[in-house]
C-alpha cells in the first residue's frame, strides 16, 4: 500500500505540474481526488489492512491527499495569473498608434451665405423676423394686393391644404411684410428669412422648395434712392466693391413701382456667356416701394409713411458667392462638396 500510495503522489503532482489549463486541472482533481478517484479507491482498502498498519497508512494517505490539494491550489493559481496577464497584455492599449482624426462639421454653404446677409443688415439697425412656412392665402396673397383670380394663387403654382385654398405653404417670404406691419410698431426695418415652396420642378436652377429673405423698410420719407443705396450695400458686402447692379423695371402686385436687380456676371464681367446665358447679367432679386393700398390694409397712413420691399433668392445668392453652377448640390448634402467651404 506504501508504494501504492507513494506512485499515486508522484503521479499526481507530475501530471498536475504539467497541466496547461484550468479545465485539465480541474480533471486532475477528479481523477486522483473524486469520490471515484484513485486515492479515494485506496482508501477504501483500509479496512483489509491490520491494526498496526492501519494508523500508519492512514497518515500517509492524508499526507499524500494534503499534498495533492495543494499542489492542485497553487496550479490553479498559477494557471489563473497566467490568463490574467494574458489578458493584460492582449488589451493592451497601444499608445504609439495613431488616434482616429475627429472631423469638425461645418455650416452649409447657404447658411453661411444667410449668415453674411443678417450681419450686414444688422449692422444697419434691422431686426431678423422667424415666421410660419404653412400660411394662410389672405397673408400671401390677399393682403399683399393679390386679390382673387390673381395668377399666382393657381393651383398649379402652389401647394394648398384645403379645398378652399385658405391655407398654403408660403410661396413667398412676403407675408412677413404683412406679419411685421401687423405686430411692430413703426418705422419698421427688418428682414426675414426661411423656405417657401412653388410647384417647380427640379433643374439646375429650380426646387419646389427654396429660400428667400424678405426685407423691409417702412418710416417717414422712404424713396428708391434708399432701396438702391441699400441693396448696392448688401451686395458689394457679398459680392465685393465695385460690383455693378443693374435695376429694371418689374411687376409684383405690392409693390409700385417694381424692379428686378441684376448683378453683372461673375463668371465674364458682362461681355455674356454660359453662366449668365449671354446676358452678362444675373437677375438677383424683386424690389419696389411697397404698394400704398397694402400699407393701407395694414392701417398704415401713406400720407406720413412709405416703404420698401426686397425679397432676395437664398440658393441663387449662396450660387454667385461661392460659384456653384448647379442648385442641386445645395440640397443634397454631399460632403465631398459641402467640405470645400
Ligand atoms: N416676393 C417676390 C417673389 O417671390 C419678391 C419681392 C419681394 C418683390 C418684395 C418685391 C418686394 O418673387
Amino acid at each position: 500500500m506504501r508504494e501504492t500510495l507513494e506512485a499515486l503522489r508522484q503521479s499526481a503532482v507530475g501530471a498536475i505540474s504539467a497541466s496547461g489549463s484550468l479545465e485539465a486541472l480541474d480533471a486532475l482533481r477528479v481523477k486522483y481526488l473524486g469520490k471515484k478517484g484513485e486515492l479515494t479507491a485506496i482508501l477504501k482498502m483500509m479496512g483489509k489492512l491490520s491494526p498496526e498498519e492501519r494508523p500508519v497508512m492512514s497518515q500517509l494517505a492524508n499526507e499524500v491527499r494534503a499534498q495533492v490539494e495543494r499542489a492542485l491550489e497553487e496550479k490553479k493559481a498559477a494557471l489563473e495569473s497566467q490568463a490574467l496577464a494574458a489578458r493584460l497584455e492582449a488589451e493592451a492599449l497601444d499608445v504609439t498608434m495613431p488616434g482616429r482624426a475627429v472631423t469638425l462639421g461645418h455650416r452649409h454653404p447657404m447658411y453661411i451665405a444667410l449668415d453674411e446677409i443678417k450681419e450686414i443688415f444688422i449692422g444697419m439697425g434691422f431686426t431678423v423676423l422667424d415666421g410660419p412656412e404653412v400660411e394662410l392665402a389672405e397673408l400671401n396673397f390677399d393682403r399683399l394686393n393679390a386679390g382673387e383670380g390673381h395668377p399666382s394663387r393657381d393651383w398649379s403654382d402652389t401647394f394648398y391644404f384645403d379645398e378652399d385654398s385658405r391655407v398654403m405653404l408660403r410661396s413667398q417670404t412676403s407675408p412677413m411684410q404683412v406679419r411685421a406691419m401687423d405686430s411692430m410698431p413703426l418705422p419698421i426695418r427688418i428682414i426675414a428669412p426661411g423656405r417657401v415652396y412653388r410647384k417647380d420642378e427640379v433643374d439646375a436652377t429650380h426646387s419646389p422648395m427654396f429660400h428667400q429673405v424678405e426685407g423691409m423698410v417702412i418710416d417717414k420719407g422712404v424713396t428708391m434712392a434708399d432701396l438702391k443705396g441699400t441693396l448696392n450695400t448688401l451686395v458689394e458686402a457679398l459680392y465685393g466693391k465695385g460690383t455693378k447692379t443693374r435695376f429694371r423695371p418689374h411687376h409684383f402686385p405690392f409693390t409700385e413701382p417694381s424692379c428686378e436687380m441684376d448683378v453683372q456676371c461673375h463668371k465674364c464681367g458682362g461681355v455674356g456667356c454660359p453662366t449668365c446665358k449671354g446676358e452678362g447679367w444675373i437677375e438677383l432679386l424683386g424690389a419696389g416701394m411697397i404698394h400704398p393700398r397694402v400699407l393701407e390694409m395694414a392701417g398704415i397712413d401713406t400720407d406720413v409713411y412709405s416703404g420698401w420691399a426686397f425679397g432676395i433668392g437664398l440658393e441663387r445668392t449662396a450660387m454667385r458667392r461661392f460659384k456653384i453652377a448647379d442648385l442641386r448640390l445645395i440640397f443634397e448634402n454631399d460632403v465631398r462638396f459641402l467640405h470645400q467651404f
